[in-house]
């Protein structure tokens, strides 16, 4: 199995994602509510009747599905990920849905690509990512590989990020200047936009756009110190990625980390205890060049 992967990082979001398994889809939800649809909205004539298509970093395969309603049984979806877990509820769906026969999802790392035989070089209309560019070591590789490999000429990548998790942006504002060496840049949370712009000035895809649209409200309890030592746990150890290798630092700094993050969180408490922020969905559309 970890052959398959690019490194141990990615090794440990496989770790990770596998056992987030079934909760994926309930917790996001509400929080990424209309995202794989406005995704696929996005990518324009791209994502039509008879596209092929491939949707990296797929999970249980969201916007794949999104996806496949338009390209329908003339057209191809491909979703790709490194979590098994993910992967099994992704073809169950397409089983139950009718669409095993144009919909497949396979194993693969983004960072070491390599597509079942029936997928040529430059075969897709477009290609898809939601919620992952952030998560990928090198993406400016990926993007390379997107726009030389992948993509038609004129063809479509359209990305997505969340901008808000608001706690875990505040567990990497305190937690960076402390020592933590972030498994993203935390840019990714705190100006979403320049950062898609930095990778993208570099590649050979052209940004044509960068979209924001206001996906959900999310609340989080921190209205009691229960409830906020629960959250401090689920942010720094359980849910989110963002905290990967913290571990490393000691108890000592963690417990630093900890303090400072529960004082900063006051700032963003409403009157009933709650943090509630708004989840902000980037998109951004880039097109292959010839
Ligand atoms: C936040 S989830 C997004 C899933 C899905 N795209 C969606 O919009 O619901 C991030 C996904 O990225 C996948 N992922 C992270 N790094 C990856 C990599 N290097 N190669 C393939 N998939 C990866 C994870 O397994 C996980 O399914």
């Amino acid at each position: 199995m970890s052959s398959l992967l690019s490194s141990p990082y990615v090794e440990a979001l496989q770790t990770f994602y596998n056992n987030v398994g079934k909760a994926y889809n309930d917790t996001t939800r509400s929080m990424h509510s209309g995202g794989p649809e406005r995704i696929v909205e996005a990518a324009g004539s791209a994502v039509k009747e008879g596209s092929w298509v491939l949707d990296l970093a797929t999970g249980t395969g969201k916007v794949g599905f999104v996806t496949a309603s338009k390209v329908g049984n003339t057209g191809r979806v491909l979703g790709i990920d490194i979590s098994d877990e993910f992967l099994g509820i992704a073809s169950e769906a397409a089983k139950r849905l009718g669409v095993s026969s144009y919909v497949e999802f396979v194993q693969g790392d983004v960072g070491k690509l390599a597509l079942p035989d029936a997928y040529t070089t430059r075969c897709f209309d477009a290609v898809t990512c939601g919620s992952a560019i952030g998560m990928f070591p090198s993406v400016q590789t990926v993007l390379d590989v997107i726009a030389k490999e992948l993509l038609k000429p004129g063809g479509i990548f359209v990305a997505d990020m969340y901008a808000t998790h608001m706690p875990a942006k505040l567990f990497l504002d305190v937690a960076v200047p402390r020592g933590f060496q972030p498994p993203l840049d935390p840019k990714w949370l705190s100006d979403t936009e320049t950062t898609f712009r930095n990778i993208f000035a570099d590649s050979k895809l052209d940004l044509k756009s960068i979209t924001l649209h206001v996906a959900s409200q999310a609340k989080w309890d921190a209205s009691t110190a229960e409830a906020t030592e629960k959250l401090w746990t689920s942010i720094a150890f359980d849910q989110t990625w963002v905290s990967f290798g913290l571990d490393r630092l000691g108890a000592e700094v963690i417990e630093e980390i900890k303090q400072a993050w529960i004082k900063g969180l006051e700032d963003y408490k409403n009157s009933d205890g709650f943090v509630v922020a708004e989840m902000k969905q980037y998109i951004a559309v880039a097109v292959a060049q010839e």
